[in-house]
């Protein structure tokens, strides 16, 4: 259903919780201004209503999480259920079927699905708590303590993933208490050549006649630090999504494979926001057809609640010794039924057949209607599924970040009862990952919104 805007934005309710918020809630978590934000109420499909009683449109699917839609039925419905049976019990203590089944279905969805391998997984709540048990099992795995993480990368904030983290501005304020086991490279981004190729940056788009010279530059630093023989362990995202939506050359997931392969570091995938289905494929490292070692995933594994998971191949889990009373990597609600119950159907509709091509014709269609868009502003639109970033730039001659267009649209789209964020290190990144069920006539309609965003000052 499109926008149906009936107060002014932020409404009073919306305002009054926002005064109260500030006195109550730690000033540094919830961004509040004069047009910012709303307070939801209640989210169904791709449409969510604020306590206003306004109702908007979700381009963002609540940070990539809702893609089957918002409270969708199957998960409703596996959470209530297991709720009034169990609604908690002792994770590596005393657990339950329900986390076994999800154990075996993640291997299953995985490694099985790849090579028929089989593997092991270490449940956590938040997407930073996977990454952080694979930074633990590549070490133990490997004995070699160096991380090899890109710039632009983001993998949540515990300490741990916060050292493997390749936004200065996360890392700054507690550098000097980082243990400082990583190594950060550049990122293979044609839009903005790490290397300067100043034809890559014009280019944009699909990679480049310079796809091969970006990677082999890469390949070159990757070499040199693999060298010192101390590197466990190379995390990566498939596709940057915090990062601004990046899409790397089609050889980049290949080339570490490899890498990996020479030095016997272990590769982890960070599909936290990449997986379930976002560019298209069930996992966004399966366009590259590379298995990774570890893969990480969160965010829509649920589809709504926080459960997250390392996945790793038997042979590389194994390195974590048998549990002998106390679990050396473990927490309160590790394996909670209520959120296994719920990734097991949400497992269960996205093994539907029509799900990957649902998204990558949707997707196809919001990308060529934002290509459509001619401003200015654009640098350039990329995506793949439903998983695309609007780059806004100073100028046509100028791709300098224009953060503060990004921040005009957002607040605008608010205001005209679109939910859009702006994305990438310098905020300058339009991200849309709506949900997957967006109608055709939603997609148009919000493609011309910021096409109008874009062309017309608010
Ligand atoms: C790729 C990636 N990894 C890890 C995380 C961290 O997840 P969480 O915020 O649940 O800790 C995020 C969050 O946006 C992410 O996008």
């Amino acid at each position: 259903m499109l926008p149906k805007i009936v107060t002014e934005i932020p409404g009073p309710r919306s305002r009054e919780l926002a005064a109260r918020l500030r006195r109550s809630e730690s000033r540094n978590v919830t961004f509040l201004d004069a047009e910012f934000p709303i307070f939801w109420a209640r989210a169904h499909g791709v449409n969510v209503w604020d306590v206003d009683g306004n109702r908007f449109l979700d381009l963002t699917s609540a940070f990539a999480v809702a893609g089957l839609g918002h409270t969708h039925p199957s998960m409703v419905e596996a959470m209530n259920k297991q709720a009034a049976t169990l609604l908690h019990a002792m994770g590596d203590v005393h657990p339950t079927a329900v986390k076994v089944r999800l154990c075996e279905e993640l291997g299953r969805v995985t490694f099985g699905r790849w090579n028929g391998g089989s593997a092991k997984v270490i449940l956590g709540s938040a997407g930073f708590e996977a990454v952080e048990a694979a930074l633990k099992t590549a070490f133990l795995h490997t004995g070699r303590r160096g991380v090899i993480a890109f710039s632009g990368g983001y993998h949540g904030l515990g300490y741990g993933a916060l050292e493997a983290c390749g936004w200065p501005y996360f890392r700054e304020p507690f550098r000097r208490q980082l243990a400082e086991f990583a190594t950060l490279l550049p990122y293979p981004h044609c839009f903005h050549c790490p290397f300067g190729n100043e034809d890559a940056s014009r280019l944009g788009g699909d990679p480049p006649a310079c796809e091969k010279s970006c990677l082999d530059q890469l390949e070159a630093k990757l070499r040199g630090v693999l060298a010192t023989g101390e590197i466990g362990c190379v995390l990566v995202e498939p596709a940057q999504g915090r990062g601004g939506e990046i899409f790397p050359p089609a050889e980049f997931l290949p080339l570490l494979r490899r890498l990996c392969d020479e030095s016997g570091a272990v590769l982890v995938f960070d599909e936290i926001y990449t997986g379930f289905h976002r560019t298209g494929p069930f996992f966004a490292g399966e366009a590259a057809g590379v298995v990774p070692d570890l893969i990480c995933v969160g965010k829509a594994l649920t589809g709504g609640f926080p459960l997250s998971a390392c996945i790793g191949r038997a042979a590389v889990m194994d390195a974590w010794p048998e549990s002998t009373g106390e679990a050396l990597h473990t927490s309160t609600f590790l394996g909670h039924p209520v959120g296994c119950a719920m990734a097991l159907a949400s497992i269960a509709e996205h093994e539907k057949p029509d799900v990957s091509a649902q998204v990558i014709a949707k997707g196809a269609r919001l990308l060529a209607a934002l290509r459509a868009i001619h401003s200015s502003r654009i640098g350039e639109v990329r995506g793949r599924g439903m998983m695309i970033g609007v780059e806004l730039v100073q100028g046509a001659d100028d791709a300098r970040p224009d953060s503060a267009a990004a921040i005009r649209v957002v607040k605008r789209a608010l205001r005209e009862g679109l939910l859009v964020l702006a994305g990438g290190p310098e905020g300058n990144v339009l991200s849309l990952t709506p949900p997957f069920g967006l109608a055709d006539s939603e997609i148009d309609w919000a493609a011309a919104r910021v096409g109008e965003f874009l062309t017309t000052e608010s």
